[in-house]
């Protein structure tokens, strides 16, 4: 990675051949287990990634119309779609009819009001919640007490012990559980569980999909992973599916920004950027320090880097380099390629960064570039007159 790159800030950089290394070493994993990969495009849309991605998956695990259809335009009609949230609407399956290739619904009310909308082409399966916490804070914990988040396997193994039959047009199961896990030690754990819990049930499924939340190229230790697919595939013979997202693109983005004033704090110098939490969500809803280029433990000049809106919580955390930074300085934040600009907004007005691609030879690509004219049209304002 170029330690500068000569852009306006703030920008969102992509990385080619960062992304092509990952992308290649996911899916020889995926390989290797004899599962399919979907891409879960929550994680980053952007067209250029959409297209790479796309190359190197069996499918993209979509979360509304709105990514099913921004996947198909990018992708073309040849990408396989799959549908999971907890809301589906009647209108989604009409209008998608045999396009889905899947829909995963959340409930059995859901499914039991939506399941005759889908086309025949369309395979469904419930999102199945495994009573079995391994994500330790509350707020992402798929599993914790009254989640909304898939039907409780108990409940399904009752509903399998009592009347079978009300299940039959369901051929796959699903559960996401993890978020940015390197071990899968809970995977397996939970494959075990669901094992143990609806063995009856897994026999007479086709598929199921183990969702996404496991960063597969910073593991160190896949056998917990193979094992958990051979489970499925050879106890039960079920065809696996993996939908990560940030695993596929997380290393591949930067965002670069520019120091723009440094104020005297009680005990630290404040950098203030021009780049702000509004771009990083995640660093403000999961308080925790991203990764910056040049960043030494211990090294002489540290600071607290503040983002720029009005909200004093606005920082990413305190940082120290070898060399001061002054009015003009460039920052690079690392590994921001996931749930960066999916999430970004603009709180204060401020705008999003411009998006460009690093191509495998270097040169940079700008892809989009936010306006106020964007920012004024969903305020409703409509454009000046020209005179
Ligand atoms: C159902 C489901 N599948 C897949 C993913 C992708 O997860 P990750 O980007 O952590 O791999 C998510 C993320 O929230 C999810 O909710």
């Amino acid at each position: 990675m170029t330690l500068t790159t000569p852009v306006a800030t703030p920008a969102f950089v992509i990385d080619q051949r960062t992304l092509d290394a990952d992308l290649a070493a996911v899916r020889e994993i995926a390989d290797q287990a004899s599962c399919r990969l979907l891409y879960s495009p929550k994680a980053c849309a952007l067209s250029d990634v959409l297209g790479c991605v796309s190359r190197n998956v069996d499918g993209f695990a979509c979360s509304s119309p709105y990514e099913l259809e921004l996947v198909e335009r990018a992708c073309g009609e040849a990408a396989s779609l799959h549908l999971i949230s907890p809301l589906i609407k009647a209108e989604t399956l009409e209008v998608f009819g045999d396009r889905l290739a899947s829909v995963i619904f959340n409930s059995l009310s859901q499914w039991r009001r939506l399941g005759e909308k889908a086309s025949r082409g369309t395979r469904q399966g419930l999102r199945v919640n495994p009573q079995l916490s391994i994500v330790r804070d509350r707020r992402y914990d798929p599993c914790r007490r009254n989640s909304k988040l898939g039907v409780p396997v108990h409940d399904l193994a009752a509903l399998a012990r009592s009347d079978p039959g009300r299940l039959a047009g369901i051929d796959g199961l699903h559960f996401h559980t993890n978020c940015d896990e390197t071990d899968f030690t809970g995977l397996l754990a939970t494959a075990r569980h669901i094992e143990d819990v609806i063995p009856h049930l897994l026999e007479r499924m086709d598929w199921i999909n183990l969702g996404g939340g496991y960063l597969f190229t910073e593991a160190h230790d896949l056998a917990g992973f193979f094992e958990t697919v051979a489970i499925f595939r050879q106890r039960f013979g079920l065809d696996v599916f993996i939908e990560p997202g940030a695993a596929l693109v997380r290393r591949s983005g930067t965002i670069e920004a520019t120091v723009h004033d440094i104020l005297a704090g009680d005990d630290l110098q404040i950098a203030v950027l021009d780049t702000t939490v509004n771009h990083m969500p995640e660093v403000f809803e999961f308080q925790f320090e991203p990764d910056i280029l040049g960043h030494v433990a211990g090294g002489l000049h540290g600071y607290i880097l503040a983002g720029c809106t009005c909200l004093a919580g606005d920082v990413f955390g305190e940082y120290a380099f070898d060399m001061p930074l002054e009015v003009g300085s460039r920052v690079t934040f690392l590994n921001v390629g996931a749930y960066t600009m999916s999430k970004a907004h603009r709180f204060n007005g401020v705008g999003l960064p411009s998006i460009y691609l690093r191509r495998r030879d270097g040169s940079l690509k700008l892809v989009a570039e936010d306006s106020f004219e964007e920012f004024a049209q969903l305020s409703g304002v409509a454009a000046r007159a020209v005179a």
